[in-house]
């Protein structure tokens, strides 16, 4: 029930901190159930996600502990059980990814099948059908999806979309398989080169990450590793936008900006002025109007559907017309009647949004539908005019740390108020 208190027109300056990535914490952490042996896995972000991850893995007897900020270790020589339990299996769509190490491990698992979300149905048929080439037997029954293999053996996949998460599951399964597996069509996100190098780290043969076709040689097992998390290339963008909306002068530092070309030349392209400042770090301005601009979001190199909703909103205070699509998810447009709210002029048809830029959005009270969508209300809120408040933070805390805190620390007015659920005693 906590909400967030925004008061806007303030310019952010000064710097923040990249934390790393949501989107490699997760797999990888996941992989961790391939080994017997102690992994050191650094750079770890404090998120909702992350905790939630931890609490599965250890519910399937792995030790997991924070040695440090950021730093955790996990040992997976205790694992125990096949099964994922369904309250937190169904809290984040991620843990179902942990199918390909625990079945690869145990020869056994059974996980939960994650039901829809707001921003669409997110079947699972991708990762199944990869189980399925590696000789697993997978049922759906009760609601769960039981698979079955003695020995996984490597075999050839082609995926109909790129799907992020059925690569890594994949990629996960096919390490401790028997022979080689080749996946084709596979997502390229840099988040895919991030869980191959700890897999690598941990001994597996996996080659062409980052590329169109990744090759496992299966190994007969993994060992231990130490690994740094990369830094979050869509925290990294959302920061860049909020520099970018409220006109400011922020530098970002522990940045990967091969990661981000396409938010770098969208962003670019309206206007924003980006400025790398030695190996990690950038710095965001705003010197002059903004252009509108069209984008498309496609999987990676492609623009991010995990940044349409921010620069949606930037674009809502761009004078002119632009049009972003969602090429990604089928639903992925909740937070246009947010804005809307907010004085926001924007018209969606199926996956396209019309966007005329207006001179000033106005504060309001505002939820968050997703991850994302909660990003860009609090964008919105340091961009408006007066006072806004956004509900529904479970979803922000999901996947940005203490976001209220390090902006506020840049300059923005924003205060989190704890609002305790009252028990009603019958
Ligand atoms: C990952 C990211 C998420 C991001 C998304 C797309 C993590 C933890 N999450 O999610 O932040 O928004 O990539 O970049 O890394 N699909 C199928 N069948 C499947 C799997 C996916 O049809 O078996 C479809 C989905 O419905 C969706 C599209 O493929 O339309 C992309 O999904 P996918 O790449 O799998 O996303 P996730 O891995 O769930």
């Amino acid at each position: 029930m906590d909400k967030l208190i925004i008061k806007g027109g303030l310019p952010l300056q000064g710097s923040i901190r990249i934390s790393g990535a949501k989107n490699s914490a997760l797999p990888i952490l996941a992989a961790t159930l391939l080994s017997q042996d102690d992994c050191l896995i650094s750079n770890v972000p404090d998120l909702a996600d992350v905790a939630v991850i931890s609490e599965i893995l250890r519910h399937l007897g792995v030790e997991v502990q924070m040695v440090g900020p950021g730093l955790l270790k996990a040992n997976a020589s205790g694992l125990c059980d096949f099964a994922a339990p369904y309250d937190l299996v169904t809290k984040m769509r991620a843990a179902f990814f942990a199918i390909g190490p625990i079945l690869a491990r145990m020869g056994h698992a059974r996980i939960p099948l994650p039901g829809g979300c707001t921003i669409g149905s997110r079947p699972v048929d991708l990762h199944l059908k990869g189980l399925r080439s590696l000789g697993a037997k997978v049922t759906i029954e009760h609601g769960y999806v039981e698979a079955q293999a003695d020995q996984l053996v490597g075999g050839n996949i082609y995926l109909d979309f790129p799907s992020v998460g059925a690569t890594e599951t994949i990629m996960m399964a096919a390490t401790l398989a028997e022979g080689t597996t080749v996946i084709e069509n596979c997502a390229q996100e840099p988040e895919i080169v991030d869980l191959a190098d700890f897999l690598n780290g941990m001994g597996a043969k996996v080659s062409g990450a980052g590329s169109q076709t990744i090759t496992i040689e299966g190994v007969r097992r993994l060992g231990g590793c130490t690994h740094r998390i990369i830094p979050d290339r869509i925290e990294a963008g959302t920061f860049m936008v909020a520099a970018a909306i409220t006109k400011g002068d922020l530098t970002l530092e522990g940045v990967r900006l091969d990661h981000m070309q396409a938010i770098v030349s969208k962003l670019s392209e309206a206007g924003v002025v980006i400025t790398p400042v030695g190996d990690e770090a950038v710095r965001v301005t705003v010197e002059g109007p903004l252009n509108p601009i069209d984008v498309r979001t496609m999987p990676y190199p492609g623009f991010p559907t995990d940044m349409q909703a921010q620069i949606m909103t930037l674009l809502a205070t761009i004078e002119g017309t632009s049009v972003v699509t969602e090429m990604v998810f089928e639903n992925r447009f909740l937070h246009i009647d947010e804005l809307v709210r907010m004085g926001a002029n924007i018209k969606a048809e199926g996956n396209v949004a019309v966007i005329q830029g207006v001179a000033q959005l106005t504060g309001a009270p505002v939820k968050s539908t997703d991850l994302r969508a909660g990003a860009a209300m609090i964008l919105a809120g340091m961009a408006a005019r007066g006072e806004t408040v956004v509900t529904g933070l479970h979803h922000i805390d999901r996947g940005y740390e203490a976001i209220g805190d390090r902006l506020s620390a840049a300059g923005a007015d924003i205060h989190r108020v704890e609002q305790r659920t009252e028990q009603v005693v019958v």
